[in-house]
């Protein structure tokens, strides 16, 4: 993995091809490459490091060729180095390819190869793949000119085991693109006179907003005048081309210093396109236009099953506390790559959610895929319109948030509580909620924008918070019921930015063991609202003080701690407990970006991480 660029028509192909690299850039990777189509043959400039590399590494060479592809490499099988970066070439020099997924077969196509004369050059599992094309190449010189190139991949990839998005480029097709997926995101963007290929569409959306969606088990086969699709099996397929409805400036920084903060700040207008149309002209629940389900179908439900990865694990975690809480139905949440192998026996009423921003996380289409294999019924929140996930589920419920660029997810997870919370609102007012208690809830939702922008001019007072704490080497989030898993992704947003050890545990947990960890050295974040709770909360913190860890209050306004209890105390807005979640995770957010800020990070492209993770 990790990002796909590819481009036929008539401009020249490294330039648009790069631009299309830096635009994948915030999905996290550790090499880049292009590869285009010159009169000589095919010419490859890959470097490991930033796109920006890659750049001064093609300006050594000369790259004039209208055909060609590109990759940002996420290391899987072999180092970071530059002979493992994509593209690469078969060793007959006559294909070269870009792979994001994994071929598990890998090692028996290459000792294959290795009888048949290829040699190797890198540690992937990707150029056992190139070098199998170019093998079914030589076996089929009877074919015409225009099937041969295609008929080699799709005979190649018959034989392989795994998953892969490619694209592959021909010295003997110029102006031939041959591309193929399998669990592994591909789009096709359509042009005026060019074509465009990319594993995310903020890749092209400075070309074309026209798009087809490739299938798993289907092949694209592109020259300058048109393009044809087809199956695995060999059936033609009929593209659906649809239109993006995001434009190249929500793919933008802006005036801002980083994706992150401008997708925090974005939190207000992202939640009300979430909520947009989503009430009962009576304002007492909740509509949703994609659910594929009757209310009565709805209705019979009497148990849910919530699946996700990461930071969509924890907004699942929330979805169950609503849901248990407000309808009185149980729930499971289950992280989607242990479902797939735990073999969970699920209730027959039980329906399924998954949670993505990307609608391309292997794991969580994984497990999509087991519970319909299991014969559920499916939905999937989610944030991307075409994405595997949107596609496979049997209804769901977009987000609409706009392209979420920064690596670390932000404005997705609040939309994804927000989705929760009103999950639960029709789930209840289908059963115990009373119409003067939805009516109520629904107003509370619809207020929480305007809360969410409130707790954002708390911006400066976390700044110089965070300024104080940077240079602790660990933190606990502590929170209790539906703060626990906000005091879990304040631990995530923390570590993954910042580098930071972080962890996140129930409040009363503490005593248990964490408590261990407790001096002058380890700092707490304590999510202390108002509430029935409120004083078990403070005589948690008071534990911590007395073994002098200091502590940051996260408490709600007009909510008095006693003396020397809170080394700082963050205030929050009163709010109804459905969208407590929402509104405290602001405070964490911005924490962990100034802290990462002042440490001195990339906090757009955390090491290690990528934004979408399609391998498992
Ligand atoms: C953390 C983060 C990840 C993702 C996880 C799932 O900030 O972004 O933990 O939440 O990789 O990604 P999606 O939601 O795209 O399935």
């Amino acid at each position: 993995m990790c990002g796909i660029v590819g481009y036929v028509g008539k401009q020249k192909a490294s330039t648009i091809i790069i631009e299309g690299l830096k635009r994948l850039e915030y999905r996290g990777y550790d090499s880049a490459g292009v590869a285009v189509l010159e009169p000589q043959g095919i010419t490859v400039a890959k470097k490991i490091g930033r796109v920006e590399n890659l750049v001064k590494e093609a300006a050594k060479i000369k790259l004039s060729g209208t055909t060609g592809i590109g990759h940002t490499r996420w290391a899987t099988h072999g180092g970071v180095t530059d002979a493992n970066a994509h593209p690469h070439l078969s060793s007959d020099h006559k294909f070269a390819l870009i792979h994001n997924g994994v071929i598990e077969n890998y090692n028996s196509i290459k000792k294959f190869l290795l009888t048949k004369g290829y040699s190797f050059a890198s540690e992937t599992d990707t150029e056992a793949l190139v070098n199998l094309i170019a093998y079914h190449f030589e076996k089929e010189p009877a074919l015409d000119d225009k099937s041969r190139f295609l008929e080699s991949v799709r005979k190649a990839l018959m034989h392989v085991e795994g998953t892969y998005g490619i694209a592959v480029i021909c010295s003997e097709h110029p102006g031939e693109l041959v591309a193929a997926r399998k669990a592994s995101p591909l789009i096709l963007g359509v042009g005026e006179g060019e074509y465009m290929l990319a594993s995310d569409v903020s890749a092209m959306i400075s070309r074309t907003q026209n798009v087809v969606y490739l299938k798993d088990g289907e092949l694209v086969h592109i020259t300058p005048q048109a393009f044809s699709i087809i199956t695995q099996a060999e059936e033609d397929v009929s593209p659906v081309v649809n239109q993006v409805t995001w434009s190249v400036e929500d793919t933008e920084v802006g005036n801002y210093a980083h994706f992150m903060e401008k997708e925090i700040f974005e939190q207000p207008s992202a939640l009300e396109n979430t909520m947009r149309g989503r009430f009962s002209e009576d304002g007492s629940t909740a509509q949703f236009g994609g659910l594929n389900l009757s209310p009565v179908e709805f209705r019979q439900i009497d148990r849910f099953a919530f699946c996700g990865c990461g930071t969509a694990w924890h907004a699942c975690l929330v979805a169950e506390h609503l849901i248990e809480r407000f309808a009185r139905v149980p729930v499971e949440v289950d992280y989607a790559s242990e479902f797939r192998y735990r073999n969970s026996p699920l209730d027959g009423n039980t329906l399924f959610f998954v949670v993505s921003q990307s609608g391309e996380t292997i794991d969580t289409l994984g497990a999509l895929r087991e519970a319909k294999r299991k014969g559920y019924k499916v939905l999937a929140i989610n944030n991307s319109v075409g994405s595997s996930i949107a596609r496979e589920a049997d209804g769901g419920i977009y987000q609409h948030v706009g392209p979420e660029i920064g690596v670390a997810s932000t404005k997705a997870f609040t939309s994804q509580l927000l989705v929760g919370a009103m999950i639960a609102l029709y789930i209840a007012r289908m059963r115990d909620m009373s119409f003067s208690d939805g009516v109520e809830y629904v107003k509370a939702l619809k207020g929480v924008p305007d809360l969410v922008r409130k707790t954002l001019e708390q911006a400066p007072r976390l700044k110089e918070i965070a300024q104080r704490y940077a240079q602790f080497d660990d933190m606990l989030f502590l929170g209790r019921m539906s703060l626990f898993p906000i005091a879990l992704e304040g631990a995530l947003k923390l570590k993954e930015i910042s580098y930071i050890h972080a962890e996140g545990y129930p409040a009363a947990e503490m005593k248990h063991g964490p408590i261990a960890l407790i001096s002058e050295k380890c700092p707490s974040v304590f999510f202390a609202p108002k509430g029935e709770i409120f004083n078990k909360l403070v005589s948690s913190i008071q534990e911590i003080k007395a073994r002098k860890g200091p502590t940051i209050v996260i408490t709600t306004e007009g909510c008095e701690l006693p003396p020397g209890l809170a080394d700082e105390v963050v205030y929050l807005p009163e709010c109804h407990e459905a969208v407590l979640p929402i509104v405290a995770t602001i405070p964490v957010q911005l924490l962990s970006y100034y802290m990462a800020v002042a440490r001195g990070c990339d906090v757009d492209k955390p090491r290690n991480l990528a934004k979408s993770v399609t391998v498992e």
